[in-house]
């Protein structure tokens, strides 16, 4: 990719500023969170595919064009999981004869942050944004679309559960559950990733790519009624 001056200088300029206005939370994250998280862009070329099996967790250098931050407050305060066979399932799914089975006491327990600190992680990790513009660039209206179509389209037409659980327990493992993702994704991000995960994470697991953006509003709507239900 060729940059210009002018947008390195800008790209700097923003980074100065954003150092500035969260010195302090962003040597918290660095040195709390960085043994873990990647917090600016890896050379995905330079590592190769292979790196995949040794991330430890998400990437979390574009929290802000990812993330709610209301959802980043409370959950650094009471951790859930959200992957159910961690972040390298293969590493943690072993066979029996009944089938895959989850090694749970191989899934590490996540850091918990007091609410003072999680409120300021969020505000900084709110403000890392480097796909901005490709959020901006979302035109979907969420939207309700009926419970059985909705369904239809994430089991029958999309296959979407044979790595998503859309209720607790109900689902395949292999990806992050999805039924609190419109609880903890920005709308924009969830359409985003589902219509082309590979321009957000180049070694991601998910396969993608072929959707239209008809089918990928009726699955972003289907996983915004799946979290109202839940509520
Ligand atoms: C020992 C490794 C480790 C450290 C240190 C760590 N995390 Fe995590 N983090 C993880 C793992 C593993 C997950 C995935 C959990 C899951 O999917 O259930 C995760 C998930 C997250 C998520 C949710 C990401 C997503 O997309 O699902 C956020 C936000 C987060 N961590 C923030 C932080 C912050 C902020 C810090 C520092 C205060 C931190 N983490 C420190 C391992 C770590
Ligand atoms: C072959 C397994 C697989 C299939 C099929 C699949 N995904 Fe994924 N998906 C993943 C994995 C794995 C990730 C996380 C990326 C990673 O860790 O490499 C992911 C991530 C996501 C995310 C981002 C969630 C987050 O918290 O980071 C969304 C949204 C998503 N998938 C939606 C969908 C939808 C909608 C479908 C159906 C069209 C689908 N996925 C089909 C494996 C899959």
């Amino acid at each position: 990719m060729v940059r210009t001056l002018e947008t390195i200088l800008a790209i700097a300029s923003l980074v100065v500023a954003t150092e500035m206005v969260f010195g302090a939370e962003a040597e918290f994250v660095q040195e709390n969170c960085a043994s873990c998280h990647a917090l600016t862009e890896p050379d995905f070329e330079a590592l190769g595919i292979e790196a995949r099996a040794e991330r430890k967790a998400p990437p979390l250098y574009y929290a802000g064009d990812k993330y709610r931050r209301d959802w980043l407050v409370e959950w650094l305060q009471a951790p859930e999981r959200i992957r159910p066979a961690g972040v390298y399932p293969p590493a943690h799914i072993s066979s029996s004869p009944d089938g895959d089975e989850i090694d749970e006491a191989s899934l590490p327990t996540h850091v918990v942050l007091d609410q003072s600190q999680a409120e300021r992680v969020a505000d900084y990790l709110s403000s890392l944004r480097p796909y901005q513009e490709r959020i901006d660039s979302v035109t979907y209206e969420p939207g309700s679309i009926s419970w059985r179509m909705g369904q239809m389209n994430f089991v029958k037409f999309n296959n979407c559960i044979g790595c998503h659980q859309d209720e607790p327990g109900y689902g395949g493992v292999s990806g992050p559950e999805l039924h609190t993702a419109w609880d903890r994704l920005r709308p924009e991000f969830i359409f985003s990733y589902t219509k082309d995960p590979v321009s957000w994470d180049p070694h991601t697991m998910m396969p993608g790519g072929d959707l239209n953006d008809g089918a990928v509003e009726k699955l972003a709507n289907y996983l915004k009624a799946v979290s109202e239900e839940a509520e």
